[in-house]
Parts: C-alpha cells; sequence; structure tokens
C-alpha cells in the first residue's frame, strides 16, 4: 500500500505515476520527489533499499542542488524528508541547525533511503554541471577523478606534522588510501611547488600530487573494445564534453572476424593468447595517441580509462584465456574485473591511473551489454523498452525500472553478412538500401562507386522489400514468376539486384534463421515479463549493424514487434556510450554495477516453450 501524499502535495501535478509490481522487489523503496519551483511537479521512484536520496533522484531526472557531485562536501544537497525515516548522518550537524534536522532537513547524498519516502526538493541554487550522453540521456557530471588544490602551512619547528598528515589535512572530508609511491615523491613535491600542490584523487585513491594549481585539467578515455572496431573518445572531465573520437580496426583481424575464431586461434596456439593481447594494447595505445595529439592533451593528464567490450575482448585484453567462454557451459572467469590499471591494457596516460570495466551477466551477455543497458537507462525508466544488439550473438534486454529480463540468441553470422553469397562488410560499394518500387529495384550504396555486394541492412531491406512486392511468400521461398529479376546460379534461384549482385534462395533462409533466433528471443522475455510485445513503448537497435536498420524493414521481417515505426529507434554505439557515461559519473557507474542483481538472465537453450516458438517466427509477417 502506498503511503499517503501530505496533504499540500495534492496541490502538486501528479505526473508519470504508475502502478508497479510490489512483490518482484520486496528489497525496493518507493520515493515520492515534491519539487518545488514553476512546474511543481510530483515524481516517484521505486529504487534498491540503501540508495542514496540524491542518487535516486538523480536516476529519475530530479534536479537536486549540488557542486561537489555527491561527495558530501558542498552541503548544497538539500532535502526535506517530509514522510519517513532518514537518519542523521555524520555531515548533516555540520549543514543544518538542530530544529531543521529536527524537522527533517538532510543532505540527500548522505541519506540512504531505507524505506518509503516522501521528499521535498527546493530550486535549484546552482546550475549541476551535466552532460547529454547515451541515447538521449541526461548526465550529472561526477567524475570519479577529483583534483583538490590546496596551500599548505610550511613545516616548521612548533608544527611538526608529517608531509602526508598536512596533506590530508587540508582535505578533511575524504579519507583516501594512499600508494606508496605518493610518499616517495611527496617531500620533494611539496617543497618544490612552495606548499601549494593538487591532489588528484580518483574515488578514494590518491594517485598524484601535483605541483601548482593543476585543478581545471582532468581527463579520462572511454574506449569500446569492440571484436571488428575499436574506438576511443578523450572526455574532458571538467565540462563532461568529448574533445577527440577517433576508430580503428581492431588488430586482431587477422586471426579471425569473430570472438569465436579468435578463441579457437588461442586453443590451438599457445602464443595466440599473448599475440591476441599485444594486438589489443597497441590498438588501444595507437588510439591513446592519436586522441591526445588531436586534442592537444599530455596523455599524464589522462587520470582514468574506462573499457567497454564483450567479455572475450576483455578477457583477452586483460590476458584471461577466453577458452571456457567457448564451450558448454560457457563460463566467465569473472563477474566483476578486480581493480586494474590502464597499464593493465597496455595503455599509457597517467602512471596510476586506474581502468574501469563493466561486469558481465554471462559469457555471451557480458560488459559491452552492461554498457549498453547503462546508456539506453533500460532500467531507470518507467516505460517498458526492447533492447536489441543485433549480430552474431545478439543480446535482447526487456523491461523497465520495475523489472528487466536479458538473454542472448545465437543468430548466426547472416547480419554480419558472411554467409551472404554476395554479403560484405558495410564499405564502399555495399548496398546498404534497397527499395522496390513498381518492380523497380532502387539501390542505395555506400561511396559513390558502383554496387560490389550487400551489407546487413541492405539484406534486410531486400527481403523485406521481396516480401512486400510479392516476389517472396511468406515462407521464405521466391516467388519466380513475378519478376524477370529472378535467374539460377548452378541450382539454386537467385534474385538480382544489380548485375553482379544477388541475393540468394539460400540467404533468404539464412535471414530467416537468424531473425527467428532473435524474435524467439524476445517473445520468451515478453511471455517472463507478462507482457504483450504491443506493450512495448520503444525499442532501441543497437550495435553497429543494428544503428543502420531501416525500422520499417526491420518491423518488415519480423525481426522487431510490430509497433508504429516511429518507436523503432537507433541507438547507435551503445557500449562506447556507456563507457563515456561512467568516466563522466560515479552515480552512473553505480547503477551500472547494479545491473547484476538487478537484471535477470534468462537461458533460452533448454527452454521447452524455444522450439514451437522459433519455427513460428520463421516465416515473414503477413
Ligand atoms: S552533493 Fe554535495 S554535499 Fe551532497
Amino acid at each position: 500500500m502506498d503511503p499517503p501524499l501530505p496533504r499540500e502535495a495534492e496541490s502538486y501535478r501528479l505526473s508519470a505515476v504508475v502502478d508497479l509490481p510490489e512483490e518482484q522487489h520486496p528489497d525496493r523503496v518507493r520515493l515520492r520527489f515534491l519539487q518545488s519551483g514553476e512546474d511543481r511537479a510530483v515524481k516517484e521512484a521505486r529504487v534498491l533499499a540503501g540508495t542514496t536520496i540524491f542518487d535516486a533522484a538523480s536516476w529519475n531526472g530530479v534536479a537536486v542542488d549540488s557542486t561537489c557531485g555527491g561527495h558530501g562536501t558542498c552541503k548544497k544537497c538539500r532535502v526535506k524528508v517530509v514522510s519517513g525515516q532518514a537518519p542523521v548522518s555524520p555531515v548533516d550537524p555540520r549543514a543544518f541547525s538542530v530544529e531543521e534536522l529536527k524537522s527533517g532537513w538532510r543532505l540527500a547524498c548522505r541519506a540512504a533511503a531505507q524505506e518509503d519516502m516522501t521528499i521535498e526538493v527546493p530550486p535549484l541554487q546552482t546550475r549541476p554541471k551535466a552532460a547529454l550522453a547515451g541515447v538521449g540521456r541526461h548526465i550529472i557530471l561526477r567524475p570519479a577523478v577529483q583534483k583538490r588544490f590546496v596551500e599548505l602551512e610550511e613545516s616548521t619547528l612548533e608544527d611538526q606534522q608529517s608531509d602526508l598528515e598536512r596533506l590530508l589535512a587540508a582535505m578533511d572530508d575524504v579519507e583516501p588510501r594512499v600508494p606508496l609511491g605518493i610518499l616517495r615523491e611527496l617531500g620533494g613535491t611539496l617543497r618544490r611547488a612552495n606548499w601549494n600542490v593538487t591532489a588528484v584523487l580518483v574515488d578514494d585513491l590518491l594517485i598524484d600530487v601535483e605541483e601548482g594549481d593543476t585543478s581545471g585539467d582532468r581527463h579520462a578515455i572511454a574506449f569500446d573494445l569492440g571484436t571488428t572496431t575499436v574506438v576511443a573518445t578523450l572526455l574532458d572531465l571538467e565540462t563532461g564534453l568529448p574533445k577527440a573520437v577517433r576508430s580503428v580496426l581492431n588488430a586482431q583481424q587477422p586471426f579471425g572476424a569473430d570472438v569465436i575464431s579468435r578463441i579457437s586461434a588461442i586453443m590451438m596456439d599457445d602464443d595466440a593468447l599473448e599475440r591476441l593481447q599485444q594486438h589489443a594494447h597497441e590498438t588501444l595505445q595507437q588510439l591513446t595517441d592519436e586522441v591526445c595529439t588531436e586534442a592537444g592533451v599530455d596523455p599524464a593528464e589522462v587520470y582514468e580509462i574506462v573499457v567497454a567490450g564483450n567479455q572475450t575482448m576483455i578477457q583477452i585484453a586483460l590476458g584471461i584465456d577466453p577458452e571456457p567462454l567457448s564451450m558448454a557451459p560457457f563460463t566467465v572467469a569473472t563477474r566483476r574485473m578486480p581493480e586494474a590499471t590502464a597499464a593493465d591494457f597496455g595503455v599509457t596516460v597517467h602512471r596510476r591511473a586506474p581502468a574501469v570495466t563493466f561486469p558481465a551477466l554471462g559469457a555471451y551477455v557480458g560488459p559491452d551489454i552492461v554498457a549498453g543497458i547503462l546508456a539506453t537507462g533500460i532500467t531507470l525508466d518507467r516505460r517498458v523498452r526492447l533492447f536489441i544488439d543485433v549480430g552474431t550473438n545478439s543480446e535482447i534486454v526487456l523491461g523497465s525500472s520495475a523489472r528487466t529480463l536479458a538473454t542472448a540468441a545465437p543468430a548466426g553470422p547472416a547480419f554480419e553478412a558472411a554467409q551472404i553469397r554476395c554479403g560484405m562488410r558495410a564499405a564502399d560499394g555495399a548496398i546498404e538500401g534497397v527499395r522496390i518500387v513498381d518492380g523497380d529495384v532502387e539501390l542505395t550504396v555506400i561511396g559513390d562507386v558502383a554496387p560490389v555486394g550487400l551489407c546487413g541492412s541492405g539484406l534486410v531491406d531486400a527481403v523485406a522489400e521481396l516480401v512486400e512486392a510479392e516476389m517472396l511468400d511468406h515462407s521464405g521461398r521466391f516467388i519466380l514468376d513475378n519478376s524477370d529479376r529472378f535467374g539460377t546460379i548452378g541450382e539454386e534461384n537467385v534474385f538480382y539486384l544489380s548485375d553482379d549482385v544477388y541475393l540468394s534462395q539460400r540467404d533468404v533462409r539464412e535471414l530467416q534463421f537468424a531473425k527467428a533466433s532473435i524474435a524467439t528471443g524476445w517473445q520468451i522475455l515478453c511471455r517472463d515479463l507478462g507482457i504483450e510485445p504491443s506493450e512495448i513503448a520503444q525499442v532501441l537497435l543497437g550495435g553497429s549493424f543494428g544503428s543502420y536498420l531501416t525500422p520499417a524493414s526491420a518491423i518488415g521481417i519480423g525481426l522487431v514487434p510490430k509497433l508504429p515505426v516511429t518507436r523503432i529507434v537507433a541507438a547507435g554505439n551503445v557500449a562506447g556510450e556507456g563507457a563515456k557515461i561512467a568516466a563522466l559519473s560515479v552515480t552512473e557507474r553505480a547503477a551500472a554495477n547494479a545491473v547484476l542483481d538487478e537484471v535477470e538472465y534468462v537461458e533460452l537453450s533448454g527452454r521447452e516453450d524455444f522450439n514451437d516458438l522459433f519455427i513460428d517466427q520463421l516465416a515473414f509477417p503477413g
């Protein structure tokens, strides 16, 4: 039962409140935020018990004042708890009078929500710095990398504090861990800098003490370590803006196009793991050099890196044998990587820069998908949304802030065009779009060149258009009488898209199997979530392939549910966006880590309903 709204709340506008099934998450609490200001809106959130009011507010788009980003130092995140109990934190008495504490005033970043509460949020006095990232997400800047400029008193015979005590006393709100290497340099740095220094903290780790005031210079690099392409974004942590973005093909390509061929190479050759690791490191370092040069940033001012990638890529980059990922029961080395440094990824930036990775739900719903869940904000949104990362192994996530499920569907290589007779990567000469108008075929080709092959989005378009033009029946068979573009190659019927590029009957079958596998995946997730596909508010197509699909064609072949096309959205490189978000905000990073507890993994193999659903999904919708 909901606690009643306080009387004054009746005059507020109640927005976006839906009844959420309570019983599914008994460890969640319900928070109502009463926002002051012009629209006097009420927002409601359900979060895990123990989440701070500050985090719950920022995840749900309720702006709470802050200039320290929730580190408990600015004392600006004042909120009033008007129903429910929030214990007084050690910092609260420094921010409020006894009377204010009695009437429920608390610092939001220090108050953990352990029960249902109603909270009044005063209007903003300062404008929190924020950045747009992910799929239209508004991220309040709160990087793990913090800098503190301090002007210390010189030590004297009368004041014989140690150098470290003197430094830490000037930052009494933090208790950082201090590595030995800092002490080796601290004495010299303090004296050379005339006792004016900048401490560099990453979370609770003191990674450097720099001479003078360098507090305006702090950067991080977010990497998307993809099997095919690797992307690096150099972020200015002061503004949240990217200063340079570069991408390059993964130097592991000669070992095979997909993760299975890379793992096979490792299984067959004792030296292959080391060489593949070396190639990953070279790729990451090359990009680091490029983004730092382009932005004119000294790599030593990059204090943290965040690496998103599938589990195989991450394990190889860290020198962890990926072989168990490739065979049943598909075991990951660990769901959460232990603390690592940029050097562990072969990246030369600040010498003590930590490296952050994402947790893995399983071998094939790995850190890249957790990064994608963060970028799409699926677990934070009230609407039920579907996210599909389309590829050889397609990951599917369905849910909302109430409950989220994830699975992996082996789609085979049709979408990568590897098994398609005229298949090719999305490069110059690839047909990426097909339209059939009154029997005439119109092609969109990448680059200003003649078509030489068909990439994944062109394949999906071609099949959808052939079905629409009644040249392909719903079972996937060519209707040969309906066009003079049909021909044969060997024994096989083909449809000529151009003089040299064609679609074969077998290509259509490959696509049918791939799309049926994915469609079965989301059908099962809908079943388990207890919803009809028509209730899905938005479908996000992610990854290097999914982002280029034509929504109408994706619906046309039954790859996604039959919904209005405006509900099908290209989500872009969500893993890379997730990496950026994690670099910009420790709050968001915590949300990514919580995915392991919040998102339920659904195993498709062995499901009794899988085969029947799969066979149903093979047909193209009518
Ligand atoms: S956000 Fe600064 S003290 Fe809470």
